[in-house]
């Protein structure tokens, strides 16, 4: 259930069954040569969509720029300063809250995303501690969550992956964009990679990024992502956050 496909009063008549509303987060950075520029936020979106059509739970437009200001060094990245990225997160959150939700459940796809994402929180709920958020907003709660952290998507990843996962341009993302746009997987899949793993290190700025890791890629080796694959994570991710949304949505 989109918000962004239904009319005014469809979302008035669900506020009067849920308050709940899943978000979508992600980011737009490159992803080494075979993965897609939108990887964080497809995976993000997909799970996100996935989730709220299983619970019947509506989802909010996806936040499709996040936290990468590392990733600036390849083209077609885009970064919102972590100030930016917590007012607008703060923004969206308390615009709902006054016609009524409160409960917001964060699908996040970018690990670069969290302490922004949680920065926010605090940022929320100062406002209802301080009581400066107004008596028309209710308290809301608020909750992050990483669809990787997923225990039986990690079981499958541990089993099909192993070390060749890595930690960004990761082969199940990058199987997952596959899965959702499959002509653009194939297409993407044909650039010339170096053999096996990436490097692993450390993240500061976007130039020392670029020169510790010069494809993009950190520990991982996409090579070994598939459409196939991706559709197999999606559902095995989709179990696990069914049962933390149920968990949160009952939270006092
Ligand atoms: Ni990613």
């Amino acid at each position: 259930m989109l918000l962004h496909t239904r009319t005014w009063p469809e979302v008035e008549t669900y506020l009067k069954g849920s308050t709940g509303m899943i978000m979508p987060i992600g980011s737009t950075e490159q992803h080494g040569p075979v993965g897609l520029i939108g990887t964080d936020a497809i995976c993000a979106e997909v799970v996100a969509q996935s989730l709220g059509e299983k619970l019947g739970v509506m989802v909010a437009p996806t936040i499709a720029v996040g936290m990468a200001q590392h990733h600036l060094g390849f083209p077609g990245s885009m970064a919102l300063r972590p100030s930016t990225l917590l007012a607008v997160i703060c923004d969206m959150v308390n615009s709902l809250a006054v016609q009524g939700f409160d409960r917001f459940f964060f699908v996040n796809g970018h690990g670069g995303n969290i302490a922004t994402v949680k920065a926010a929180f605090s940022e929320i709920y100062s406002e209802s501690s301080l009581r400066t958020a107004g008596t028309n907003r209710p308290n809301v709660r608020c909750t992050l969550c990483n669809w990787w952290n997923s225990p039986k998507f990690q079981e499958i990843c541990d089993r099909e992956f192993g070390d060749s996962e890595g930690s960004h341009a990761t082969v199940s993302e990058v199987s997952l964009t596959y899965h959702v746009h499959p002509k653009d997987g194939e297409r993407a899949r044909k650039a010339e990679m170096a053999p096996g793993k990436a490097p692993e290190g450390p993240i500061f700025d976007a130039a020392d990024y670029r020169r510790r890791f010069p494809d993009g890629r950190i520990g991982s080796d996409p090579s070994l992502a598939s459409a196939k694959m991706g559709k197999i994570i999606l559902d095995a991710a989709i179990e696990d956050l069914a049962g933390e949304y149920q968990e949160f949505i009952a939270t006092e």
